[in-house]
């Protein structure tokens, strides 16, 4: 297919090779492994002289349809698969750092990817230094010899800052550090972390991708000599997807333009609504004028995304008895659904942190964390605007 597709066009053309049946949508390869011809097919196969499939913890139709899509809509030379977001963040790290190695990591990441960061890599001698959101001019002074990658979420979870990928990328050329970006938040669709140097790109496809809260996966695409190490790593210790939901995933790309083009709509309404609700004291959307990083986002992201972060007055009790009134808005751990969501981080997901962490990654005790859904965006504003009360 051409390279000069548009995204749209890639993401429904992109495709493997048919069967003899010649199926017009993509057909679903559930099998462990695939059979030789004979003891040369099986050794050249083996000794990767030739490009085939052979057990599906290395590759498999489905996960390379997927794969391959992810890496035309991010402008990616390759890639791997994940069962999950976790176990894409996980693998890279694990794949690419050695014993001593350091990393110099934005502090506002997923909660799994700080406990990574805290818990896990130190045990392998492996440390991370934090720069806040606002604090990018103090990157340079976090570097050491020994640093390797240079991380970071953007837009961030749940606090939806915005952090300028142009910047990263060139303190990232400057080190000679590699730059992987979590790009959950933004899909390919909305934003391109290659375009700005990043060497990485990492997804959840649970959430955005798969928009439909029906399967967990994850993939990270870059640049080919990182991924050829990344892809030894992993196919020998395991973190594979499964075919069954590189199927599913495959098929939800198809839709993602559309899906997330609404998305991004209802979630500017919501933000727009509740801007102006006398109940709340700060609404943060990437596309709202009033976000601190408005400028940046405009630079780097098409649209806002789907998630909107607001402060509702009144602290932790507020944000409880709110998350109580909610009719239409389901109380859920994902994000990025069809099905509007709202979390009350200082009360749930990050309960266990101390006021000063929280506050640290933009987490205040009247938080709440909208991923707005496909539904009615006259609807999800009427839920909203009576549990306001
Ligand atoms: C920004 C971000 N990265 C990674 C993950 C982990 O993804 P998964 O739940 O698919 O392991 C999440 C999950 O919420 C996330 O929000």
């Amino acid at each position: 297919m051409s390279k000069e597709n548009h995204f749209e066009t890639q993401a429904i053309r992109t495709q493997m090779e048919r069967s003899q049946y010649l199926e017009h949508s993509t057909p679903l390869h559930l099998t462990s492994s695939f059979v030789f011809e004979d003891a040369e097919d099986m050794r050249a196969s083996f000794a990767e002289e030739k490009e085939r499939n052979i057990y599906s913890r290395f590759t498999n139709p489905n996960t390379s349809e997927f794969v391959d899509k992810i890496c035309k809509l991010e402008g990616a030379e390759a890639g791997y698969a994940y069962a999950t977001g976790m176990s894409a963040v996980f693998s890279t790290f694990a794949a690419l750092l050695n014993a001593g190695d350091h990393v110099v990591s934005c502090r506002s990441v997923f909660g799994s990817t700080h406990s990574l960061f805290t818990k896990f890599l130190p045990k392998w001698n492996i440390e991370t230094s934090y720069f806040k959101v606002n604090e990018i001019d103090k990157i340079e002074s976090l570097i050491q010899p020994n640093t390797k990658i240079l991380y970071a979420e953007t837009p961030t979870n749940p606090a939806v800052d915005i952090l300028d990928l142009e910047l990263l990328g060139s303190i990232a050329k400057k080190h000679n550090l590699l730059l992987v970006i979590d790009n959950c938040f933004a899909t390919p669709y909305l934003q391109n972390p290659i375009r700005f140097g990043a060497d990485l790109v990492i997804h959840s496809a649970t959430k955005l991708i798969d928009g439909q809260g029906r399967v967990l996966g994850g993939v990270t695409v870059g640049k080919a000599d990182l991924i050829r190490e990344i892809y030894l790593f992993s196919r020998n210790t395991g973190p594979a997807l499964s075919p069954f939901n590189a199927w599913v995933l495959s098929k939800s790309l198809e839709t993602l333009s559309v899906r997330v083009d609404r998305h991004c709509e209802n979630a500017l309404k919501v933000a727009e609504f509740l801007e102006s609700h006398e109940n709340v004291q700060l609404v943060k959307y990437p596309f709202l004028k009033s976000h601190p990083q408005y400028d940046i986002a405009k630079k780097q992201m098409k649209k806002g995304g789907n998630i909107v972060a607001f402060e509702i007055k009144g602290g932790v009790e507020a944000g409880r008895q709110f998350l109580n009134k909610l009719q239409l808005l389901s109380l859920s751990a994902n994000l990025g659904d069809t099905r509007s969501i709202a979390t009350h981080p200082a009360s749930t997901t990050h309960s266990k942190l101390n006021e000063v962490d929280r506050l640290e990654v933009g987490i205040s005790d009247g938080l709440v964390r909208v991923s707005v859904g496909l539904e009615h965006y006259e609807d999800i504003i009427a839920d909203l605007n009576q549990a306001l009360g």
